[in-house]
């Protein structure tokens, strides 16, 4: 029987609420795939103990993670959401991993050179290096065929790759090969107020990130206050104009406008046009947004019904992948089901 091919990808749940890069670099196209594949979307919280973290904001972050997902078009109805730490295999089957991969090979990743520099590797946890195993895990337990991420996760899903051919060589065939996707075109949106760097969630100052729980009045005035340039013309040049061009992906992004198109009309006006219209459009987006996430963030228990019917689908995949791998791997089969 042939099945649809199966997507998979997933997002921390390390700030208050996703931001405007996350909605545009990955929701979005979460949405698009699930068209035509069976689509895995998952909050990692077993991922989000890795740095230092309060677990009364960690259990809030994953139900505004969660309703934040369905607002953005993730339809629990066609696509498997739900909250890693509810599907045990995850970490079953990391463990395993972890006596596949190499030492050498985990401290190649260069994510956990780069976040555990910050703090030295002295104090950063083992859990941040095993970091990119569990994330292997992730991806190997559904069989996954495509992993929409972002350029920075190339490098573990290349890991992923290698840890599935490895076991596969070593223990027969039991894991398809998945491949990262990574949308050339996706537009990539950078912080308003330093165009040149990534929007990113974990950046301390907020005034640069569109918070999707942002009012319209405080995205406006983001938006507004954005960091252009000295020059009066709207061109798209993300080289020499990062800020204008950057604003111009925005827009086009939410009105589903070519870029050309948005150029012309602004021919000859000011900067203050262009930001005035796009606050008003990025406005309209956190307002729908927000309405629609407090809507869902107001029945806990009809939330809790939809993560326990995505865990329960997600399931159906990856016990039999962690009773296929525990067989492969010599484990003695219990009576009755398996731990
Ligand atoms: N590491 C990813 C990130 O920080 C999140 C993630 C965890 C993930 N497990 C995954 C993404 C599996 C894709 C597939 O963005």
């Amino acid at each position: 029987m042939s099945r649809l091919p199966r997507a998979l990808s997933g997002a921390q749940p390390t700030a208050d609420s996703y931001h405007l890069g996350n909605y545009i670099g990955a929701f979005r196209n979460w949405v698009a795939l699930q068209e035509d594949f069976e689509a895995f979307y998952f909050i990692p919280d077993l991922h989000a103990i890795t740095v230092e973290y309060d677990p009364a904001k960690l259990a809030e972050r994953t139900y505004v993670a969660a309703a934040q997902m369905i607002a953005a078009g993730v339809d629990p109805e066609r696509s498997a959401l739900f909250v890693q730490s509810h599907v045990p295999e995850h970490a079953q089957l990391a463990w395993v991993l972890n006596g596949v991969t190499g030492f050498g090979e985990a401290s190649r990743m260069t994510q956990f050179k780069d976040k555990s520099a910050k703090s030295g590797t002295e104090f950063a946890s083992v859990g941040l290096f095993t970091y990119p195993i569990l994330m292997a895990a992730d991806i190997l337990i559904y069989q996954a065929d495509k992993v929409p991420v972002g350029e920075d996760q190339r490098q573990h899903v290349e890991l992923a790759r290698n840890l599935a051919q490895r076991f596969n060589h070593r223990f027969g065939e039991t894991f398809t090969i998945p491949e990262a996707y990574i949308v050339k075109e996706a537009a990539k949106i950078y912080d308003l107020q330093d165009p040149t760097s990534k929007m990113s969630g974990s950046n301390p100052v907020h005034t640069g990130v569109i918070d999707l729980d942002d009012t319209p009045k405080q995205a406006a005035k983001k938006i507004k206050s954005a960091v252009t340039d000295s020059e009066t013309e709207i061109r798209f040049d993300p080289e020499n104009k990062p800020g204008i061009s950057n604003l111009l992906t925005i827009y086009s992004v939410l009105t589903e406008r070519p870029i050309d198109d948005i150029v012309a009309e602004y021919e000859g006006k000011q900067y203050g046009h262009l930001k005035v219209d796009l606050a008003e459009i990025v406005g309209d987006l956190v307002d729908r947004f927000g309405t629609r996430t407090r809507e869902l963030l107001g029945d806990r228990g009809e939330l809790d019904r939809i993560l326990a019917a995505g865990a329960a689908r997600a399931r159906e995949v990856a016990t039999p992948t962690l009773e296929l791998v525990y067989e492969r791997s010599g484990f003695v089969k219990p009576l009755g089901s398996l731990p």
